[in-house]
């Protein structure tokens, strides 16, 4: 069987310090910050570790259906989307995975996007 992406770099403590650095960059972002400003990071971030430990094949610890409702009050528009993959894809790139294992996780964080974003 093939090793999961989780597995493969070392499962949740390093998965956990690269959504620090995550959410480090889009607290710089003058566009996004407004999203987070009442919002508890630290639980966030547990919850992010979450919901990419368990679609990376990690142990099952976050239901994805609740992603929809966590973003629909905030009327996200695609380019702010975009934005954030593209914080996300440069974090992973920092962190020094393997470009296919980007590849996968920003197919699998793109197939959520309709959960996110609203129309
Ligand atoms: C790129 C894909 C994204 C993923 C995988 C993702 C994932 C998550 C997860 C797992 C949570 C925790 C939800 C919960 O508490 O159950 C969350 C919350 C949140 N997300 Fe996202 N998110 C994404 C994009 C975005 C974007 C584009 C924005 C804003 C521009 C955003 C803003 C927020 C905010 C403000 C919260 C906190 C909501 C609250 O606690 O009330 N997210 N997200």
């Amino acid at each position: 069987m093939n090793e999961s992406i989780y597995d493969k770099y070392g499962g949740y403590t390093v998965l956990h310090s690269v959504v620090s650095l995550f959410y480090k960059k889009i607290m710089n972002s003058e566009n996004l910050i407004h999203y987070f400003e009442n919002v508890d990071l630290s639980r966030l971030i547990d919850h992010q570790t979450k919901f990419l430990t368990t679609v990376l094949g990690g142990p099952i610890m976050y239901d994805s259906k609740l992603l929809k409702k966590a973003h629909a009050a905030l009327k996200i528009p695609i380019k702010d989307f975009t934005e954030v993959a593209g914080l996300l894809q440069e974090t992973l790139v920092e962190s020094k995975l393997e470009k296919p294992d980007i590849d996968k996780i920003m197919e699998v964080v793109a197939s959520f996007k309709n959960d996110i974003i609203t129309t």
